[in-house]
């Protein structure tokens, strides 16, 4: 069995995602003792940006700088590891009510027509459903259902809809949220986040 662990917080040390995606893994790692993990860490080895030089390579134009090669092989390695997982393990902050600009980058790298979706005469397929994915979130806000700021939640719904377009159904969020409101919320939020994460069924 096959997991992948992404980061994608700024936050290095401080990151509360990251802590929580640790947890997740630590729970899985327990659970299925001979698991393979892969690590990314975007917030310290960032992919790089589409842009219309890797649109172009990959219709087949020569790359004419190294760093763009570089690049591309990057972004092929990130497609080959996500297809390859199983289990898909996501530490995802919430800036500026989205997902981190690094996290946006690797999905614009995995989300390849003809690889992990398609258009067919019904509408779009997603090719990658055989997945299980568990995503840390972490905010400083609340945007639950109820929450008057429910509607700036661009972090777990923009999750939601490209994981499922790209075929995933199987989706549990960990979530660590109000952490910006105060001291104490902000310890009971890790808390309660941390112990879920061990509770998770493997
Ligand atoms: C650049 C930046 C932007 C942020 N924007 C938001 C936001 O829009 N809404 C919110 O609730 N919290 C926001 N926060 C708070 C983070 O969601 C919170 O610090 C969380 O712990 C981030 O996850 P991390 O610790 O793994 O990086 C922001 C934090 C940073 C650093």
């Amino acid at each position: 069995m096959k997991l992948l662990h992404v980061d994608a917080s700024i936050l290095g040390r401080n990151s509360v995602s990251r802590q929580l995606s640790a947890a997740i893994v630590k729970r899985l790692r327990e659970a299925h003792p001979r698991i393979e993990v892969t690590y990314t860490d975007l917030g310290a080895q960032p992919i790089g940006h589409l842009t219309g030089a890797h649109l172009a390579a990959a219709q087949g134009a020569t790359p004419e700088s190294p760093a763009l090669l570089e690049d591309l092989a990057r972004g092929a390695r990130a497609l080959e590891d996500f297809l390859a997982a199983d289990i898909l393990v996501v530490g995802a902050p919430m800036y500026n009510f989205s997902i981190s600009s690094q996290l946006k980058a690797w999905i614009d790298r995995i989300a390849v027509a003809g690889r992990t979706f398609r258009y067919t005469e019904k509408g779009p397929e997603g090719l990658a459903g055989a997945k299980k994915v568990i995503v840390a979130s972490s905010r400083g806000g609340f945007y639950g259902p109820q929450s008057p700021a429910a509607f700036l939640d661009h972090q777990e719904s923009y999750l939601r809809g490209i994981l499922g377009f790209l075929g995933i159904t199987d989706l549990t969020f960990v979530r660590a949220e109000g952490l910006n409101v105060g001291a104490d919320q902000r310890q009971a939020a890790i808390e309660a986040a941390t112990a879920e994460a061990a509770r998770l069924a493997a």
